[in-house]
């Protein structure tokens, strides 16, 4: 497989197109951003350090039967994936009232809610991903009331099983923003990453509110020692992964 052009460049990957239409080349970035890009920034070795995680929780999902976009890795910060057509969605999935969620319904932070919430943002970098009632999806036909209905469920079992698997890595997943994609037989694919960029994880170990989290809200917030919280991920990910092949 070589590699043709660039086809998109976003915040955190590039994605490039290959000599096999069907499949392209994520290339993940050291480069970090947040609050709509307004605050930039680079965290080293990010673009291994996701990708790597990624890759484990791609493959464990596929495990689980949960088709993903993932084919393999051609080297340590790039993953080969299947193209998929990107439904432009956010669905984020929370557990535990953080961010936005306690921003706008004065929640308080750290509230475990009875059920998992599953919400949908509309991913459009000028209208600032904007929250989006079901119906406001369906009027801007982003997708089908059957497809929105699947991506609900998907995106439950996700949460299902990174539930469990985090807490295997003494980590608890507070909440996560994943994206879909549809083959070129309309099935939909769980696509994009999950990272400490697109988690929330809180480090069971402490309870401290800043010592504890794991994630990109220490470069959002300034709160110091990101790469080494990320590498703390994925070493807790790499064990968790290796314990449970051996078992
Ligand atoms: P929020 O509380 O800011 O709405 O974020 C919810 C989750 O979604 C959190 O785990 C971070 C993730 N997220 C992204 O991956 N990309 C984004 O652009 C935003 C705003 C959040």
């Amino acid at each position: 497989m070589s590699v043709i052009s660039k086809l998109y460049e976003g915040k955190a990957k590039i994605l490039y197109q290959t000599d096999v239409p069907e499949i392209l080349l994520a290339d993940f970035k050291d480069d970090a951003t947040a609050f709509n890009a307004q605050k930039k920034g680079s965290i080293s070795n990010k673009g291994i350090i996701n990708c790597s995680i990624s890759s484990k929780l791609f493959q464990k999902l596929e495990q689980k039967g949960i088709n993903t976009h993932y084919l393999d890795n051609p080297s340590s910060n790039q993953m080969r994936v299947k193209a998929v057509k990107i439904i432009p969605l956010e669905v984020v999935v929370r557990n535990i009232a953080a961010g936005s969620l306690c921003k706008q319904t004065g929640l308080e932070l750290g509230t475990i809610l009875k059920q998992p919430l599953v919400e949908f943002y509309y991913k459009n970098d000028e209208l600032g991903d904007p929250l989006l009632t079901k119906d406001r999806l369906l009027l801007l036909e982003l997708a089908s009331e059957e497809q929105v209905e699947e991506i609900i469920h998907l995106a439950l079992r996700i949460n299902e099983f990174l539930q469990d698997f985090f807490g295997k890595c003494d980590i608890t997943l507070v909440d996560f923003k994943l994206e879909f994609g549809l083959d070129s037989e309309q099935n939909i694919l769980l696509a994009d990453e999950i990272s400490p960029d697109t988690c929330r994880l809180w480090d069971n170990s402490t309870n401290d509110p800043q010592k504890r989290v794991l994630d990109k809200d220490r470069f959002r917030r300034d709160l110091g020692n990101v790469e080494n919280a990320y590498q703390e991920v994925l070493q807790r990910v790499l064990k968790t992964v290796e314990a449970n092949a051996s078992s």
